[in-house]
């Protein structure tokens, strides 16, 4: 009531300042003025009744003929959009990719590049297909996920999207994606109008990630040798202040710049329900992985809210060297975060799990996992990425560059 009254006040001073005027424009002006003034005094006077006599129902149309839809709402069309990517070494830039793309849509597919493809275009991945799928599968904004997808969007495919899949738009980062014959792979969706750009996360790469690792294995030899107490820790955490933390290569340490803002994007901003089972499980979850999503969904299904405690980088070092982690304490946080299993994290947790503890967060069970990946496994893993290399060189075909 008070907007409307302070509205009609306006429009009646103003009617006042015309009255001092003398020309027809200003007459034809004041009736203006008055029609507007009784228009808005109708207003606040039905704005009045209608607050005062509340305690008298008026009928509607609608409550008079209730068969009749005088509007009938329009049922909104879901709009699904279309990300591929090779995903390998699955960061938080690939899930912070993900979450752009879910928000341009309502339903987000995602089409994970075959083993195969990557080496023709980009050179042998790090993880495996089926690694690669566990990983984008469990990023919480992801609903359908496509195996074997193509590096590049072809006429074809693309029209497979459209009809098979109902994919309205095809997603990539502001990154340009270029096939090795120069083209850009996001061509033909281009040209179909089909195509949107998200910003591409700064500060990780899978490249940089190998970067990381092989500074950690060098610095490993150096620690090695007898005058290891110079070395200053080159990772996320530890480095010198105005010391170019580079290598030969260019790779460099972590240069993410952790803001609230991000944190809140990943998070679920939930809280557990009064009667829920909250399970808490911790660890350095470094280099996220699929051998982390197994036992988070496992330790998930033993409750109704999983809260996950992440290691400090302190801790972490710690426990398992100072080459580790590879990952700083907020960039291992947005990984367990984007995990669909993962409720809540605490960033920085302590590596005891104390009486105090249990009771603040309401914890019903504490769980530790004892995956290792047994030797079957590996060889398996290895076979495979032996028998993909074969086949790569058997078919390789003259690239250009070095
Ligand atoms: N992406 C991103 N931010 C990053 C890395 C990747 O937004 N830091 C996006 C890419 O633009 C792409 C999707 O994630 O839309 C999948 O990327 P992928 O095919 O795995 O390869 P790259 O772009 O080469 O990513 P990376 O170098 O990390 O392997």
């Amino acid at each position: 009531m008070s907007i409307l009254l302070i509205i009609l006040g306006q429009g009646f001073g103003s009617s006042e300042k015309m009255v001092g005027g003398s020309s027809g424009q200003g007459d034809q002006g004041q009736v203006l003025q008055r029609l507007m003034g009784g228009l808005l005094l109708t207003v606040a006077i039905f704005g009045l009744s209608s607050h005062y006599l509340s305690f008298i129902s008026f009928p509607t149309i609608t409550s008079l003929f209730p068969a009749i839809t005088l509007f009938p709402k329009k049922k909104k069309k879901t709009v699904r959009v279309y990300m591929d990517g090779c995903f390998d070494l699955m960061h938080y830039g690939h899930a912070n990719a993900l979450r752009q793309a879910r928000a341009l849509g309502d339903e987000l597919v995602v089409g994970v590049v075959s083993d195969e493809e990557i080496i023709a275009n980009k050179g042998p991945p790090v993880m495996s297909m089926d690694e690669r799928m566990v990983m984008v599968s469990s990023v919480k904004w992801v609903d359908k996920v496509i195996a074997d997808a193509p590096y590049a969007i072809t006429e074809e495919f693309m029209n497979k999207l459209f009809t098979e899949y109902n994919i309205d738009y095809i997603i990539h980062g502001d990154d340009p994606c270029i096939l090795p014959d120069g083209s850009d792979a996001y061509a033909h969706a281009k040209k179909a109008g089909r195509y949107k750009q998200i910003k591409r996360t700064e500060g990780v790469s899978s490249t940089d990630i190998v970067g990381r690792m092989l500074l950690c294995v060098r610095d490993r030899q150096i620690l090695e040798t007898p005058n290891h107490a110079s070395l200053q820790r080159q990772f996320s955490h530890g480095s010198t202040p105005g010391q170019d933390n580079g290598n030969a290569s260019g790779t460099r340490i972590s240069h993410f710049l952790p803001t609230s803002r991000r944190i809140v994007q990943f998070s679920n901003g939930k809280g557990p329900r009064p009667d829920a089972r909250i399970v808490y499980m911790d660890g350095a979850f470094d280099l996220f992985h699929a051998g982390h999503v197994e036992i988070l969904k496992c330790a998930r299904d033993y409750g109704d809210f999983l809260l996950v405690g992440i290691h400090t980088d302190q801790t972490v070092s710690a426990h398992r060297g100072p080459h580790h982690p590879i990952m700083s304490l907020h960039e291992r946080s947005l990984s367990v975060l984007a995990c669909r299993y993962v409720d809540e994290v605490i960033i920085g947790a302590p590596s005891e799990v104390t009486k105090d503890m249990i009771k603040t967060f309401n914890i019903s069970l504490v769980l530790h996992g004892t995956v290792q990946e047994s030797e079957g496994v590996r060889n398996k893993r290895n076979e495979k990425k032996a028998e993909s290399e074969k086949k790569y060189y058997a078919t390789k075909q003259f690239v250009t560059g070095d």
